[in-house]
């Protein structure tokens, strides 16, 4: 046999152009943003002082860091035996067990614990529903705008995107439905409508219970599964949105994708999948990935029993109210001649309408004073579409730099305006 070293793999590999090894699906993904996932590894500014308002996470000083300790050494000083094991597919029992009774509290279901699939985040989530229900050139109805991440996945599917448009009330029913009748006449199928209907990702907005239940009647009749984002729904700020896809359908044509993100940490990379036997069945066959880390789940699982959880929550919802005040104040004291802003009544995110002036011109004005942000043509799946909204992710960043953020956005304004 030929001597096989280092250096001669190195010679073998030069110059190999990885890209024609990708996977169609892979190619079919397009690029990301900068900003993704809230890295900011390469941030567009030289500024020695930035404020990042770009990648839609907590308050990293607001961790229930205490309780995440207390869950951890909890499970491995008394369960290290199932915690530090495999935990199968679906995930730590005892975990699903606590989500379904809390979820059943909350949504008025009647979920058991073989109706949650623990993850890897709602992201986790996505992928795996793609991965069971989504085959090359399916069809997935997607709202413009939405969550860039998600779009990017569901085409390493190699699905078809196709987007309606939608409004503050979500997405417009009539054009929907018109879309899918001309989908099935040209003999497309059409297998998921994936939304986010509380406290949108970019819009911040909430889907009526009107346009729910069109939604549920107009999938239902032509078969297509509602992937239901709940990334953000219990991050209201005063009274909870309507009731959820899930619990209007018990749960029939609907999975839900739910996260602690969020709600509790990112860092946990948690998340479950809510979803009736028929569903649950087959996305549990399709996962290869042994599943995800039950010591999380122990830890998850002692942070919901106890009540801690409600309570960190309750918290959040209450700081975040106040981060979105200081945002939306700031933005109207500095910047009301240029620009038009909805005030959310949950979640992370201000989406935000330029008056004057064209948002990617902004949007390098604004680094250049030390504000980045994201473009709101990033959430369009034609990036030429929109040039006159910016999305602001206010949850992280300190008060000061919330009340900062106003009088550098206006820097910017003036700058791209004179
Ligand atoms: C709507 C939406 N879904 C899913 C995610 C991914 O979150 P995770 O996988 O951490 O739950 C995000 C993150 O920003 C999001 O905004």
């Amino acid at each position: 046999m030929d001597f096989y070293d280092k250096n001669t793999a190195a010679s073998e590999w030069k110059g190999v152009d990885v890209d024609h090894l990708l996977s169609s699906g892979a190619r079919n993904i397009g690029a990301g943003s900068a900003t993704d996932a809230g890295r900011f590894w390469r941030l567009p500014t030289e500024h020695p002082d930035p404020i990042v308002l770009a990648g839609g996470i907590p308050d990293d000083t607001a961790l229930p860091v205490e309780d995440i300790i207390k869950g951890f050494t909890n499970a491995i000083e008394n369960n290290a035996s199932d915690a530090l094991m495999y935990g199968g597919w679906f995930g730590y029992e005892g975990c699903r067990q606590a989500i379904a009774n809390r979820q059943n509290r909350l949504e008025g279901t009647s979920l058991e614990s073989n109706n949650i699939i623990m993850h890897n985040g709602s992201s986790g989530c996505l992928e795996n529903v793609c991965k069971a229900f989504i085959e090359a050139d399916d069809v997935v109805i997607v709202e413009s705008p939405s969550y860039s991440g998600t779009v990017r996945a569901i085409r390493g599917f190699q699905a078809e995107v196709i987007e309606v448009p939608m409004d503050l009330n979500g997405i417009n029913v009539a054009q929907f439905r018109e879309t899918i009748v001309k989908l099935s006449e040209q003999g497309k199928r059409i297998k998921l409508f994936y939304t986010i209907p509380d406290y949108h990702n970019p819009m911040g907005s909430v889907t009526s219970l009107d346009v729910r239940r069109s939604v549920l009647e107009t999938c239902a009749r032509n078969k297509i599964i509602i992937a239901e984002d709940a990334a953000y729904t219990e991050l209201y700020y005063d009274a909870p949105p309507p009731p959820s896809y899930y619990a209007l359908s018990n749960g029939h044509g609907v999975i839900k994708l739910c996260s602690f993100s969020k709600i509790i940490a990112t860092g946990l990379r948690s998340g479950w999948i809510q979803a009736r036997e028929e569903f649950a069945e087959p996305l549990t066959k399709v996962r290869f990935d042994m599943g995800n880390s039950p010591l999380v789940h122990y830890a998850l699982t002692d942070f919901i029993v106890s009540g801690r959880l409600e309570e960190h929550v309750a918290s959040m919802r209450a700081l975040y109210r106040d981060k979105c005040k200081a945002m939306i104040s700031t933005l109207r004291e500095n910047c009301d001649t240029y620009v038009e802003v909805e005030e959310p009544e949950g979640g992370f995110f201000l989406w935000v309408e330029c008056k004057k002036g064209k948002a990617s011109e902004l949007i390098q004005a604004s680094a250049d004073e030390g504000l980045i942000f994201s473009l709101g043509s990033i959430f369009f799946l034609d990036k030429g579409i929109d040039d006159n909204h910016f999305r602001l992710a206010f949850t992280r960043p300190p008060f000061e730099h919330l009340d900062e953020a106003g009088k550098r956005l206006r820097r910017a304004f003036e700058k791209i305006l004179d």
